[in-house]
C-alpha cells in the first residue's frame, strides 16, 4: 500500500495551459478535422497533432514510482501480457482528470481493457466469464495496477463497473465451447473483425452482428415452444445485454488486442456521440430572463451567460456531444415558449458546453467524435487532443430538427463544425478550423 499513500499524498494541483497555435488557424482542412485521427485517415499524416504541446515551464516530473503493486495473486488474467493498454488506461484516466474524461476517453477504455483481458485469457481458460470470488480479486488488482500508474482511485465508481460486470451474470452461456456452437462466428468476425469507425455508428454492420448473436446464445435457456420454435420475445432485454458482454469477449479473444480496442472503443463512441451526457438544470430562470420577446436582451444573456456556466463545470464532451446538448437545451427552452434564436442573441457556441479551465477565457475544448487516448509526457504532463472550433455556433432547434447524431445523409444543417464525422458527407463546406491542444500539468509539490 505504501506505494499508494506516497503517491497520494503529493498535493497535485492543475494548470492549464490552452495554447492557441497560430500556424494553424491559417490552415485549411478540405476535409473534416476527425479525418485526420489515424483510425479514420487512409492517407494523411495522423502524426501532428500531440507534439504541439508547448513546453513545460515546470519540468521536469514524475507521475509515480512504477513499483509493481501488491496483487491478490488470484487472479487468472493475464496483466503483464496487456500492459501497454494498461498503461494507456490509467492516463486516459488520470487522478482529478478522471471525472471529467470519463465518459468520453476514461470509462470507454477501461471498459474495453477489462474486456480485452478476460477475452485474451479465454484463449487459456475456454472461459468467457469469471466466477465471482475470481471477479473481485482481478478487479481489485486491476485497479491497483492503474492506480500504481496514476490512475484515480475511484474509477469502479466513476465508470459504475464492479466484480459483476466481469461475470457471465445472467448470460446462459460463458463457455468458449458453447458460444462457437450457437453462433455463426464467421459471421461476427467478418462484421466485426474490423469496422469502419465512421459508418459503423449509422450502418450499426457491426452492432447488429453482435445483438444477434447475444440474442443466440440468450435463447438457449428458453423451452421451445410446441412448433418447436424458440421464442425470442421471451427473452429479457437483461439476458441479451448480458449475453453482448460475452460475445464482445469472444471477440476481443480473436483479434489482437490493439484491434479489439480500435472496435470495442468505435462502438463505444457510437453510442456515447448519440446523447448529451450533461445533466442539464431546470431552465426556468432563463426562460424568465428571455421571455416576453425578450424585452431585456442583458438580463436574458445574463440568465444564459448564468446557465452555462454550470453546464461548463461537468465534463469534456465529443463536437457531436455538444451538439446534442444544444438541441436538449433548445428544446426545454422552446417548451418554456421561448421562441426565437436565444443562442444567436447570446452568441453561444458549440464550445461554451464544453468543461472550461478554470479562469480562463475561451478555455473550451470539444473532443474530436472519435477522440483518442490521453498522452502523458514526463515533461508536460496529460494533454490530449482538441477539436475546436471557436466560431461555430450553437444551433438553435427548429421546428424539423433532425437530431445532430442523425444518420440521414440529405440533412444538412447550416454552420455545424464539419468535424462532425460521425455524420461524414453532411458538411459539404469547407470549415476553417483551429486546434488547440490543451496541456494538462500537473505538479507535484513535495
Ligand atoms: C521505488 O520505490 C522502491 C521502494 O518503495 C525503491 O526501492 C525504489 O528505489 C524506487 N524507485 C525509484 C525509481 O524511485
Ligand atoms: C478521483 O475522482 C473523484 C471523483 O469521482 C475525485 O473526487 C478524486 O479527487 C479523484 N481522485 C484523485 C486521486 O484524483
Ligand atoms: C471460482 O473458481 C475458483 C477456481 O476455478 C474456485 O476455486 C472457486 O471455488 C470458484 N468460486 C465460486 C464461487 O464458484
Ligand atoms: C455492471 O453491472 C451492473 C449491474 O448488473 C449494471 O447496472 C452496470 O450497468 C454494469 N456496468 C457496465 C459498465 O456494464
Ligand atoms: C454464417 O454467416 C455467413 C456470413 O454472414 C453466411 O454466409 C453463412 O451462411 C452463415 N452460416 C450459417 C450456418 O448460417
Ligand atoms: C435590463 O436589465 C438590466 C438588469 O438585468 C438593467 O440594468 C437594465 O437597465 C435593463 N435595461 C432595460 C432597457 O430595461
Ligand atoms: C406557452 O404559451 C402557451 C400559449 O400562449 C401557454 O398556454 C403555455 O402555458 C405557455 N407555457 C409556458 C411554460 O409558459
Ligand atoms: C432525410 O431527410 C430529408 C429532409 O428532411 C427527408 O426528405 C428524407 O425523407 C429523409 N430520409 C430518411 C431516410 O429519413
Amino acid at each position: 500500500m505504501t506505494e499508494f499513500l506516497n503517491f497520494k499524498t503529493l498535493l497535485l494541483f492543475l494548470l492549464v495551459f490552452c495554447f492557441y497555435v497560430p500556424h494553424f488557424s491559417s490552415l485549411r482542412f478540405e476535409e473534416k478535422v476527425d479525418n485526420l485521427l489515424p483510425q479514420i485517415s487512409p492517407t494523411g499524416n495522423p502524426q501532428p497533432l500531440y507534439p504541439l504541446l508547448a513546453p513545460s515551464p515546470l519540468s521536469p516530473f514524475t507521475i509515480t514510482n512504477s513499483t509493481a503493486p501488491k496483487l491478490s495473486g488470484l487472479c487468472t488474467l493475464d496483466f503483464d501480457a496487456m500492459d501497454t493498454m494498461m498503461s494507456m488506461t490509467a492516463i486516459d484516466c488520470f487522478t482529478v482528470f478522471a471525472p471529467y474524461l470519463a465518459n468520453v476517453v476514461c470509462c470507454p477504455q477501461f471498459k474495453a481493457t477489462l474486456v480485452i483481458l478476460i477475452g485474451q485469457s479465454s484463449k487459456e481458460t475456454k472461459k468467457l466469464s469469471l466466477n465471482s470470488t475470481i471477479a473481485k480479486h482481478c478487479l481489485s488488482d486491476f485497479d491497483k495496477i492503474l492506480m500504481g500508474q496514476g490512475a484515480n482511485n475511484s474509477l469502479q465508481q466513476i465508470c459504475s463497473v464492479g466484480p459483476s460486470n466481469l461475470t457471465e451474470a445472467s448470460c446462459p452461456v460463458k463457455d468458449v465451447d458453447g458460444f462457437e456452437k450457437m453462433v455463426n462466428t464467421s459471421k461476427i468476425l467478418a462484421n466485426c473483425g474490423k469496422i469502419d469507425l465512421v459508418n459503423e455508428c449509422c450502418q450499426e454492420t457491426c452492432q447488429n452482428a453482435i445483438s444477434e448473436a447475444a440474442k443466440d446464445i440468450a435463447s438457449v435457456s428458453y423451452e421451445f415452444d410446441a412448433m418447436g420454435l424458440r421464442r425470442p420475445s421471451d427473452i429479457s432485454n437483461r439476458v441479451i445485454n448480458d449475453c453482448k458482454s460475452i460475445v464482445l469477449r469472444w471477440l476481443a479473444s480473436k483479434l489482437e488486442p490493439t484491434r479489439a480496442k480500435e472496435v470495442l472503443r468505435g462502438l463505444a463512441n457510437c453510442n456515447l456521440n448519440k446523447v448529451c451526457p450533461l445533466v442539464l438544470p431546470n431552465v426556468r430562470p432563463v426562460a424568465r430572463g428571455c421571455g416576453d420577446e425578450i424585452k431585456n436582451q442583458t438580463s436574458c444573456c445574463d440568465a444564459m451567460g448564468s446557465y452555462v456556466s454550470h453546464l461548463q463545470k461537468q465534463s469534456f464532451l465529443t463536437n457531436l456531444q455538444a451538439l446534442n446538448c444544444a438541441a436538449s437545451l433548445g428544446k426545454k427552452l422552446q417548451k418554456e415558449n421561448i421562441t426565437s434564436n436565444v443562442y444567436n442573441r447570446c452568441r453561444i457556441t458549440l464550445q461554451d458546453f464544453s468543461l472550461q479551465a478554470n479562469g480562463m477565457q475561451e478555455s473550451g475544448c470539444l473532443l474530436p467524435s472519435l477522440p483518442s487516448d490521453a498522452t502523458f509526457d514526463s515533461s508536460s504532463g496529460v494533454s490530449f487532443l482538441c477539436d475546436l472550433n471557436d466560431h461555430i455556433p450553437a444551433p438553435w432547434p427548429s421546428l424539423s430538427h433532425i437530431p445532430a447524431s442523425s444518420c440521414n445523409k440529405t440533412v444538412k444543417i447550416p454552420a455545424l463544425p464539419a468535424a462532425a464525422s460521425g455524420a461524414r458527407g453532411l458538411y459539404t463546406d469547407d470549415v476553417m478550423f483551429l486546434l488547440y491542444t490543451m496541456a494538462f500539468i500537473l505538479v507535484a509539490i513535495r
